[in-house]
């Protein structure tokens, strides 16, 4: 695809064009950052949450998975430190009266740098070819040397300035590096100020005297304010985990890049509990299986990286994101941190309820340190969709546009086409999707020639298309074709469920 930009674009055209994601209230022009899941998208999504339950819960013994309410008691978000620290740092162009996040625009200009190291090596590989070193080139042009070392300065200057909460740091940075508004053009700016992002409603019929309530901005805390529910009832022993996916609602003032930063999004959250002192052991397990658990999709390795926190939150005492290379570069899809006994501790104290666990092997009352992983369904959507979307050139000179999702997470797992819609042949096709349907996903289609219809799945991922023509009412079988390969081969009708179950396997990660 051209470029980064136009390889993004059919990304949000094909997910509306197809029925995956419509923009929210669209009749009503939209609401900013905000996403409606079309029919295919709902299947793939639910695919997603399942892949991610199953290898969590179902095929984890010491981990169970809850599903806590959205409203929660207002001093909740007290203890956990978000109604006075959950902010973001804003910066507004007097000129255009546009306000975006002090960080991203410095993120963006960092950004830019890298692109230009990037073109660098893009133009060295072309003109070395075999022979190119590219950690060598790294460590010996000058071009890219000099943009390296920019590109420290600026980190440096950046991470301090947030580590010491310095707001009028972060816009003298703006200023030195001539960050402009990409509407004016121009770098008149205003102070910084710390917006908190958590949408406030009031609880109850009249608002006057009522108490003010928050959308939760994660879902981890709903699991740490039921850890002795779950514990107890569930006679859990550490080390343990509960996990739960849900709704989550952040007032995010710079929402763009489509589904990447929602104000209304879903996280698939767990929180392992552990004994104090191992959090580092079990971080680092996490850290690894989280990454197999992505990895196992088929996607290939190069496009997740993990990002390490140099800048630490107050509870963390490590934390990692795994990174993967979105269309507009490589962006946060999950984090992974060890939060230490930071919530458990401070629901005690905001509580007055002792949020402890008796260890029985060590005789003692303790309160469980906390590894924490927690990813995005839609940026995992996102990943998935975006890395899957191609647009290939065939032998005989023709394009088509193929999903290649991994079959088990893709909307329908096989379309039953009659040849002609006539003759039996849709009756007959009928009788296969009756027969499948209580296993799989099926979509049935007669309309049009049978290539337009093998493109119209080719679009919408489904990995099988099985043709049912005149041969199939005397031999039987039905021809079979595979989404990326296009092979095709012929089969007993007797066989096709379990050719279908073989094929689409779940995924095994544990
Ligand atoms: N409980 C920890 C927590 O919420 P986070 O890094 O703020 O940590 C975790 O969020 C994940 O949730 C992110 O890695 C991302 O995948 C997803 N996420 C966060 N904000 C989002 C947003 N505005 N839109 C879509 N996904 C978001």
């Amino acid at each position: 695809m051209a470029n980064q930009e136009d390889a993004f674009k059919k990304v949000v055209s094909h997910a509306k064009e197809y029925g995956f994601i419509f923009p929210s209230s669209e009749i009503y022009d939209g609401l900013g950052a905000v996403y409606d899941y079309g029919q295919l998208g709902t299947e793939l999504k639910n695919n997603i949450k399942q892949y991610w339950w199953k290898s969590m819960v179902q095929y984890h013994e010491n981990i169970v998975g809850i599903d806590s309410a959205i409203f929660m008691h207002p001093k909740i978000w007290k203890a956990s430190g978000h109604v006075d620290a959950f902010n973001d740092p804003l910066i507004d162009n007097k000129d255009s009266k546009k306000r975006y996040r002090a960080d991203v625009l410095i993120e963006d200009h960092i950004a830019k740098i890298e692109e230009k190291i990037n073109k660098e090596i893009e133009k060295a590989k072309k003109r070395f070819g075999e022979a190119f070193d590219e950690a060598q080139f790294r460590a010996t042009n000058a071009r890219v040397l000099e943009n390296q070392a920019k590109i420290d300065e600026i980190t440096n200057r950046f991470s301090e300035c947030l580590n010491a909460n310095d707001l009028e740091g972060l816009r003298q940075l703006i200023i030195d590096l001539e960050i402009a508004c990409p509407i004016s053009g121009t770098r008149n700016w205003t102070e910084v100020r710390q917006f908190n992002l958590m949408f406030a409603t009031q609880m109850g019929s009249v608002s006057e005297g009522s108490d003010t309530i928050y959308l939760r901005p994660e879902t981890a805390q709903g699991i740490f304010v039921n850890f002795l529910n779950v514990q107890k009832s569930g006679r859990m022993k550490i080390p343990f985990g509960i996990a739960q996916i849900g709704k989550a609602f952040r007032n995010e003032i710079v929402a763009r890049q489509f589904i990447f930063r929602m104000r209304e999004f879903e996280q698939m959250e767990m929180q392992f509990f552990v004994r104090p002192g191992t959090e580092l052991e079990w971080f680092k397990h996490w850290k690894e299986e989280r990454l197999r658990w992505h990895l196992a999709l088929g996607i290939p390795a190069e496009n997740y990286r993990y990002h390490d926190h140099e800048k630490l939150a107050h509870y963390a005492n490590a934390a990692t994101d795994i990174e993967f290379k979105f269309p507009f570069g490589f962006k946060e899809l999950e984090g992974i941190h060890s939060r230490t006994n930071f919530d458990l501790t401070r629901h005690s104290e905001f509580s007055g309820k002792k949020l402890q666990y008796f260890d029985a092997e060590l005789n003692e009352n303790y309160t469980p340190y906390v590894i924490e992983t927690s990813i995005g369904v839609d940026r995992t959507f996102l990943a998935v969709f975006s890395h899957a979307l191609k647009d290939e050139v065939l032998e005989d000179g023709s394009t088509r546009t193929v999903l290649s999702l991994p079959a088990v997470l893709a909307p329908y797992k096989a379309a039953i086409l009659p040849l002609v819609k006539k003759d039996g042949l849709p009756e007959k096709a009928r009788e296969i999707m009756d027969m499948l349907k209580y296993d799989f996903m099926m979509q049935y289609d007669e309309k049009d020639a049978i290539g337009r219809r093998y493109r119209r799945q080719d679009a919408i991922g489904t990995p099988y298309c099985i043709t049912v023509d005149n041969d199939t009412l005397t031999d039987n079988s039905v021809t079979i074709r595979e989404r990326d390969t296009m092979k095709q081969e012929r089969i007993s009708i007797d066989n096709l469920r379990a050719y279908l179950h073989e094929h689409i396997q779940p995924i095994k990660v544990d």
